[in-house]
């Protein structure tokens, strides 16, 4: 037995719905209003998001920000990149231009920076490897992120936003030093 669109189907479905059905929909639509809940909440509660700073900032009044950054803290140089390491909460400039992060940054760990991050072309994505960490680079705005490096080690800044031709090998670094007191005692220098 089948129905075509002409013929009326069986006149079933105008019935209240029964028991079970009903538990279904409740059941639904609270959990539709759990994930709406989680929303609002999430983003209050979840400590997921970054503790911006955001404004509008000129490219090349940015690349000078950044070139009289490196002058003021540079201490050397790796691959024809400057290295610079910036005290303990100071701002830290990084810019992303195609195809290269520059600087290099070495920081201590357990002390807190504002990682200022822009752009002087086009749209750069900044992914700190191997941790999961990911945010847009954008020409015109500068992103201000209040950063706390936890453990040390070497940290690559690989671009994840197709930029051209060289995308792929717009790899930058940040160096994370072991805490001032240890580094002493590990690192004579
Ligand atoms: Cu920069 Cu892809």
């Amino acid at each position: 037995m089948y129905h075509t669109g002409i013929e009326s189907p069986e006149r079933v479905w105008w019935r209240p719905v029964r028991g079970g059905e009903k538990v279904w929909v409740a059941i639904a639509f609270a959990w539709c209003m759990i994930l709406f809940a989680m929303m609002p909440l999430w983003h209050l509660r979840g400590g997921q998001n970054p503790s911006g700073i955001r404004h509008r900032v000129d490219p090349l009044a940015y690349a000078t920000r950044v070139r009289e950054f490196i002058a003021q803290y540079q201490v050397g140089e790796e691959a024809n990149l400057p290295v610079v390491e910036p005290p303990p909460g100071s701002d830290v400039y990084l810019q992303g231009s195609m195809w290269r992060w520059i600087p290099v940054l070495r920081l201590q760990a357990g002390a807190e920076y504002v990682l200022h991050l822009s752009s002087t072309d086009v749209n750069h994505g900044f992914s700190l490897y191997p941790l999961n960490v990911n945010f847009q680079v954008v020409p015109g705005y500068d992103y201000g992120l209040r950063v706390r490096p936890t453990e040390p080690g070497e940290f690559h800044i690989v671009c994840n936003e197709f930029c051209g031709i060289g995308h792929h090998m717009m790899v930058g670094k940040v160096v994370v030093l072991p805490p001032a007191g240890l580094a002493a005692a590990e690192q004579p220098r």
